[in-house]
């Protein structure tokens, strides 16, 4: 089983990272595809707790390879950071990767997001305000920094100068902020070129002779299926593709050589940043989901937007990205609910749509239709096989298998690495 693609089945922060890292030890090489540091991956193993950002969660697996692939953006100063601080928590970092065709985000990428945002207004997506926006409109107009030019001065100093032509004329008439000065952006990427050298390798070469010669590679998306810039509640997503076919694009493998899709899926659903969200609670129990399951985001602190498990989007992730397996998060969140709404259609004008609608406004109008599965109250953080858990405990798995489309192999009851249920093996 050589390639496997990891993915988030929602809005993001399923437990992706956790997800990961579980099977970083039997892997030889984990690469993220896609995003960059708007991500936050958390990751617990025994009492110390990682808030991973732009590098994959396999980097905790000592046996691991980690790898930054092309379509991932890559702000240099939060690389650097996310290493060093690994380093004095005596994690050994030498063995990444880095693609020289991965895109840089620049200070001015980061300026242009948030400053993007407040002309928005109240139109605003709510970006992480992390540069990922303006630096994939960069790579996709043709004016974008990558990783190499890091490494030929004339070439960045022209790239830099053709970039900010443009940016500047806006910058100045439109935002009435300063201009960029090339030469001083040119120094301060200057600055990370030699810290960034050592990292960087051919890696669709060496990722595709290691599938070639039957090593475990696994792809791991940031975000999630409905953040997707094609697939996900457009403009209220990021701007990459986080869904299967981005493993493709954003690492130079073909899909032919993927065996397997697993699709990250939280036991209920949170969102941050604005955009639609049809289970989402306003009340006491989107309260309790928040409190209980800590949700908090890792990169901006914001608090999640919480709701009932939605297996519209389930079915919708499934389908999208030829979902194989899920992985079923936070399950142990769930206990102590007598009954647990879950979202099975929705009614849109009056009508009941069990698929995705593809209209924006549909899907703004679409109003849950709940079923109500009974609860459970005994604590199941100690569960180590299906048939420790409650009945009703495996009734709700069962039913949200049934109503998602795939198996669920894993069902995640605490955060740690051992708070697992393996259904079915991944590899
Ligand atoms: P990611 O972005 O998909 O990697 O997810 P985040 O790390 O942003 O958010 C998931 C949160 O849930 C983290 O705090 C994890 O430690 C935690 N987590 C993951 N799996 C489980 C689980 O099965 N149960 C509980 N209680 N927490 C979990
Ligand atoms: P992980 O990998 C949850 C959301 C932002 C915003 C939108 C666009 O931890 O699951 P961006 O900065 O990407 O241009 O913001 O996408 N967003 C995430 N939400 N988890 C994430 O990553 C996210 N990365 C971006 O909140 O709504
Ligand atoms: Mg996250």
């Amino acid at each position: 089983m050589p390639a496997l693609v990891l993915l988030g089945a929602q809005w993001g922060d399923e437990g992706k990272g956790k997800a990961t890292d579980l099977l970083g030890g039997s892997v030889d090489y984990v690469v993220r595809y896609q995003g960059g540091n708007n991500a936050g991956h958390t990751v617990v193993v025994g009492d110390q707790k990682y808030a991973l950002h732009l590098l994959p969660s396999g980097i905790l697996s000592p046996e691991c390879t980690p790898v930054i692939g092309n379509g991932v953006v890559i702000d240099p100063a939060v690389l650097l950071s996310e290493l060093s601080g690994l380093n004095e928590r005596g994690v050994d970092t030498s063995k990444l990767l880095v693609s020289g065709n991965a895109h840089l985000i620049t200070p001015y990428h980061t300026t242009l997001d948030k400053v993007t945002e407040r002309f928005l207004g109240k139109r605003k997506i709510g970006t992480t305000g992390r540069g990922i926006g303006p630096t994939y409109a960069d790579k996709i107009n043709r004016v974008g920094i990558r990783v190499q030019d890091l490494f030929d001065e004339s070439i960045l100093t022209q790239k830099v100068e053709a970039a900010l032509d443009f940016k500047n004329q806006v910058m100045a008439k439109l935002y009435n902020r300063r201009a960029i000065v090339t030469e001083q952006v040119v120094e301060e990427l200057l600055g990370y070129a030699d810290q960034l050298r050592g990292f960087v390798a051919d890696t669709t070469l060496i990722l595709n002779d290691a599938v070639d010669e039957g090593k475990v590679v696994l792809f791991e998306g940031g975000q999630g299926t409905l953040l997707d810039v094609d697939h996900g509640t457009y403009p209220f997503v990021t701007s990459s593709n986080p869904t299967a076919g981005g493993a493709c694009t954003g690492a130079g493998i073909g899909p032919t050589k993927i065996n397997r899709v697993i699709g990250i899926l939280k036991a209920y659903t949170t969102r941050v940043g604005a955009g639609p969200f049809p289970t989402e609670l306003f009340d006491a129990d989107g309260e309790a989901l928040r409190t209980i399951g800590g949700e908090r985001g890792v990169t901006t602190g914001r608090d999640r937007r919480c709701g009932w498990f939605d297996a519209v989007i389930a079915r919708y992730a499934t389908r999208v990205n030829g979902l194989t397996d899920f992985f079923l998060t936070k399950l142990d969140v769930l206990t102590g609910w007598e009954q647990i709404p879950v979202c099975v259609a929705y009614e849109i004008d009056g009508e009941r749509v069990t698929e995705l609608p593809y209209s924006q406004t549909d899907f703004h109008h679409a109003k849950p239709v709940y079923e109500y599965l009974p609860g459970w109250s005994e604590d199941i953080t100690k569960a180590k096989t299906f048939a420790d858990l409650p009945k009703n405990a495996q009734g709700y798995v069962r039913a949200l298998e049934e109503m998602s489309g795939a198996p669920i192999s894993a069902i995640g009851v605490g955060p740690g690495r051992d708070e697992t249920i393996q259904i079915n093996s991944f590899i």
